[in-house]
């Protein structure tokens, strides 16, 4: 059962549907900032997508027609509530599969004008880039590694709503690198856990391969070189076993964290101490790897910087980060007028935060990821 609510509390209903997992939470936010995760529920099935090798949006968006209702009604239920008892309704607005975030967004908007709820409009990027939030002391300001399977970004985070960018893959993002890798392995989707389970009685240097934008200053990323790499010595080999898989899979993954870490530390370089707090947040799906959070926490023990990481479920699309970055703009009365919800568009692209003065925006084949 929930507990009982004081006068300063707001409980909010988070949804997400802007990739292949269907989530709804719900998340109260105490007067002194505070987090209590009181559901969270999230359906994912890969084997949906497992044949086409990758998230398939027309099958996304409908899976969570299907399933959105029913993910909303256990989160209540879970967290013990009912309708009323919620003080407003956040939804992830972008930037997404298109058809995935309108299943959300306009859900989300039927629930504000039946409850009298108000609705706000998140931004993906911003729900996890306050999801340390909810379980860490990460206080502002601190230094963001986005990691996931549509952004790799550096963002140093100011303020609730002022971030500026640092860095951002120019090519394809940590995650559909992992994802792709596994794809050439043939391991399964998603790509990560695979690679990580395979790379774990691998040799991280049996394949040096080769570390992307080596002659470029900065803090943005690449990992297609990296994909290209891996791809080459595949077709090198005349006939891969289970072995040549596990060390390409632990060398890949060992380049692959060597390129994050590094492009962290010229980031790290590049704030003042004052600026970043001397902490490092790392969020996204793949933070979830191993490998990647110790070599992190190896450069930050080296740094004296606190490097926080919210438990797994919360790096992963989730819908407690979206209820949370909900009900903190809501209790900063950072909230678009009601009038305006029906105008309230999904968005496919919704830049989180401008680059700092004098960086690049990162602009691959289909322009920035943002
Ligand atoms: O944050 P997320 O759930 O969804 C996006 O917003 O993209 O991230 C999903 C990505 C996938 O590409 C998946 O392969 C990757 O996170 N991932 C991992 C691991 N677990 C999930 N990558 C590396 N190692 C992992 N253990
Ligand atoms: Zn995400």
């Amino acid at each position: 059962m929930a507990k009982a609510l004081s006068s300063n509390d707001l409980v909010v209903l988070g949804l997400e549907t802007s990739c292949d997992d269907t989530a709804a939470a719900i998340v109260r936010r105490g007067g002194d900032g505070r987090c209590d995760i009181l559901s969270n529920e999230v359906w994912t099935d890969h084997d949906d997508h497992a044949a086409f090798g990758g998230v398939v949006p027309e099958i996304a968006a409908r899976s969570h027609v299907e399933r959105l209702d029913a993910t909303i009604e256990k989160a209540i239920a879970n967290a013990g509530m009912a309708f009323d008892d919620i003080d407003a309704i956040a939804a992830t607005a972008g930037p997404g599969l298109v058809g995935g975030v309108m299943v959300g967004l306009t859900t989300g908007k039927a629930i504000s004008i039946t409850h009298k709820k108000p609705l706000i409009a998140i931004n993906h990027l911003e729900g996890h880039a306050l999801s340390a939030r909810m379980t860490e002391p990460a206080d502002f300001p601190y230094l963001l590694l986005l990691i996931s399977g549509g952004h790799t970004q550096l963002i140093l985070v100011e303020a609730l709503g002022q971030y500026q960018r640092l860095g951002a893959t120019i090519d394809d993002a940590a995650g559909e690198a992992f994802d792709k890798t596994a794809k050439l392995l043939g391991l399964a989707q998603p790509g990560g856990p695979a690679i990580e389970k395979a790379a774990a009685i691998g040799d991280a240097r049996k394949y040096d391969f080769p570390e992307p934008l080596k002659k470029r200053d900065g803090c943005d990323f690449s990992f297609s070189g990296l994909k290209t790499a891996v791809r080459e010595a595949v077709h090198g080999l005349k006939d891969p076993g289970s072995q040549d898989v596990a060390d390409l899979a632990a060398s890949f993954q060992y380049a692959a964290a060597r390129h994050l870490v590094q492009r962290t530390d010229r980031a790290m370089d590049k704030v003042h101490n004052k600026d970043s707090g001397m902490r490092l947040v790392v969020a996204g799906g793949v933070a979830a790897n191993r490998e990647i959070k110790s070599t992190l926490n190896s450069l930050c023990e080296l740094k004296n910087w606190v490097l926080l990481a919210p438990p797994v479920k919360y790096c992963t699309d989730n819908g407690a980060m979206i209820a949370w970055a909900g009900a903190e703009r809501l209790a900063a009365g950072m909230t678009e007028p009601q009038a305006d919800i029906l105008m309230m568009a999904p968005r496919a692209r919704w830049p989180l935060a401008p680059p700092l003065e004098g960086q690049e925006i990162g602009g691959g084949r289909k322009g920035p990821k943002a």
